[in-house]
């Protein structure tokens, strides 16, 4: 299709974020860290589209476009941070309809065909619901799912880097908050038990938010995705991180044999 963005349009757009992300500036040390730490999700997320897209046989402008829908996913989260100082969207107000905002109010696809504009606006907007909608189209639904496995995929790294780290370097903006009690929520034990996503409001404490993030395998949608979990080890990260129970023991050996199966 070649009303899909030249390379142009990509390098434009990676420079706007850039200046966009450096008048974020201000205040203190943990500010400044964890706008990094977005800024480098950011990053990551566009090296994790291009190759999930490359695997599914994408060709170069549609690389582009997925690199912009990458590259934008996310601008919300530094409004987010400095006006309410969380990534909790649930404490906050929706990241992803805060970037859309940005990227309408400022103007920045402006030289992207208006087809190709709504399917950037689509994928960002979906690429945190806990579900895609089924009343969308296939193209939006086909990018949206796409961002959300390359997402899924960088935050697994952030966050099992982060759970094995240690307490020592303690940031809980990352833990959204949460309380770290013992034990687990019931309702998230059997949603992962059928196979099934976790939803939000049962999510009571750090092991919960493990479980939650260790359940995302049930909302991969391609190959080469789950490739990826596999060679990452992302589940064994998750598991070493929560209480040696039969309970995990249980929820991990489901989550195994789904991802034996699918891959
Ligand atoms: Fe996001």
């Amino acid at each position: 299709m070649d009303l899909l963005p030249d390379k142009t349009i990509v390098i434009e757009l990676k420079n706007w974020f850039t200046t966009f992300v450096g008048t974020f500036n201000h205040q203190g040390e943990e500010f400044r860290k964890n706008i990094e730490i977005k800024r480098e999700h950011t990053e990551r997320v566009t090296g994790e589209i291009i190759n999930i897209g490359k695997e599914l046989g994408l060709n170069e402008n549609e690389l582009n476009l997925a690199e912009i829908i990458a590259l934008l996913h996310d601008v919300g989260r530094f409004e987010q941070y400095t006006t309410y100082g969380t990534f909790s969207d649930q404490k906050s107000e929706n990241h992803a309809e805060l970037g859309l905002k940005i990227i309408k109010e400022q103007n920045i696809l402006h030289a992207l065909h208006p087809d190709i504009r709504d399917l950037v606006f689509c994928s960002v907007r979906y690429h945190n619901r806990s579900s895609l909608p089924a009343d969308e189209t296939e193209r939006c639904l086909y990018w949206s799912r796409l961002i959300r496995d390359a997402d899924k995929l960088d935050i697994w790294r952030v966050v099992t880097d982060y759970y094995h780290r240690g307490k020592a370097e303690r940031n809980v903006a990352l833990e959204l908050e949460l309380p770290d009690t013992p034990g687990f929520s019931a309702e998230v034990t059997a949603a992962l038990m059928n196979r099934q996503i976790v939803n939000m409001k049962h999510v009571r404490n750090i092991n919960d938010i493990k479980l939650l993030q260790a359940g995302w395998v049930y909302d991969i949608n391609y190959p080469p995705t789950f490739i990826q979990i596999k060679k990452r080890r992302y589940m064994d990260l998750l598991k070493e991180v929560l209480p040696d129970t039969d309970e995990t023991k249980k929820i991990f050996d489901v989550i195994d044999s789904f991802i034996q199966r699918i891959s």
